[in-house]
């Protein structure tokens, strides 16, 4: 047997040997589940907070670029409510590119601590220009800085000439403490299905989707 084969057994071992959905995992009752999935959504993200779970309004964007090709990163939940779920960024970004040419999305958030994931899809469309420069403001002068250099996601060739460009970009900001990077987004992504997954001790999990219909939501049971 080749080196590089014993050591992806070895791997495959330790990987098989990592606990996961160590729980305690809390109870989820599909009959019981409300008729709007912003409602459960909230109701599993204040208990994440309630169970101290980290960084809970993370979330994985997926997209897809111009060759078709899937691509995701983690963003942070702007807000939530009858319109859809949240998220901003640089328009000028990889993601934002594939958001202008393919405008449809999904979200993924994992809550480890309650063995709780949930699945969104949809499509999605930039705010307007007064939302996107409130969102803008509401960020930290470092993030604001960083966004202003425009630069994000390509490669970077001297640490030190990013520094200089963010202290002089902290500068502008500092003397114009209202300045607005037009290219800063708060997408909207409007849901079409939403999964709710609860982990059981037992391995036979729960999975709940909402789907859109034209009078509301409709909701399906899934095998595992
Ligand atoms: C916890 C966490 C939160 C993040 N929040 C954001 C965010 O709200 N907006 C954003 O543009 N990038 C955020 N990022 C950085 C993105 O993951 C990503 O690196 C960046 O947006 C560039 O993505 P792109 O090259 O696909 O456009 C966050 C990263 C982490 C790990």
């Amino acid at each position: 047997m080749a080196a590089g084969s014993e050591r992806v057994d070895g791997t495959r071992q330790w990987l098989r040997g990592l606990e996961v959905l160590a729980g305690p995992l809390p109870e989820f009752d599909p009959e019981r589940a409300p008729a709007d999935p912003v409602r459960l959504f909230l109701s599993w993200l204040v208990g994440a907070v309630a169970d101290g779970v980290r960084d809970p309004h993370a979330m994985t964007l997926s997209t897809v670029d111009s060759a078709g090709d899937p691509d995701a990163r983690v963003l942070i939940l702007k807000g939530v409510g009858p319109e859809g779920w949240q998220f901003a960024g640089h328009a000028v970004s990889p993601k934002g590119g594939q958001l202008v040419r393919h405008p449809r999305a999904a979200l993924t958030f994992y809550w480890p601590e309650q063995g709780r994931q949930v699945r969104i899809r949809g499509p999605v469309t930039p705010g307007s220009a007064e939302d996107n420069a409130a969102d803008f403001l509401d960020r930290s002068p470092t993030a604001r800085a960083e966004s202003l250099l425009g630069r994000r996601s390509q490669y970077l060739m001297d640490p030190a000439e990013r520094d200089q460009a963010l202290e002089k970009a902290l500068a502008l900001i500092e003397r114009e403490p209202s300045l607005v990077d037009s290219a800063w987004t708060l997408y909207t992504l409007a849901p079409t299905e939403v999964e709710f997954w609860q982990a059981a001790k037992s391995r036979v999990h729960t999975r709940l989707r909402y789907e859109r219909v034209a009078t509301g939501w409709e909701r399906f049971r899934l095998w595992s």
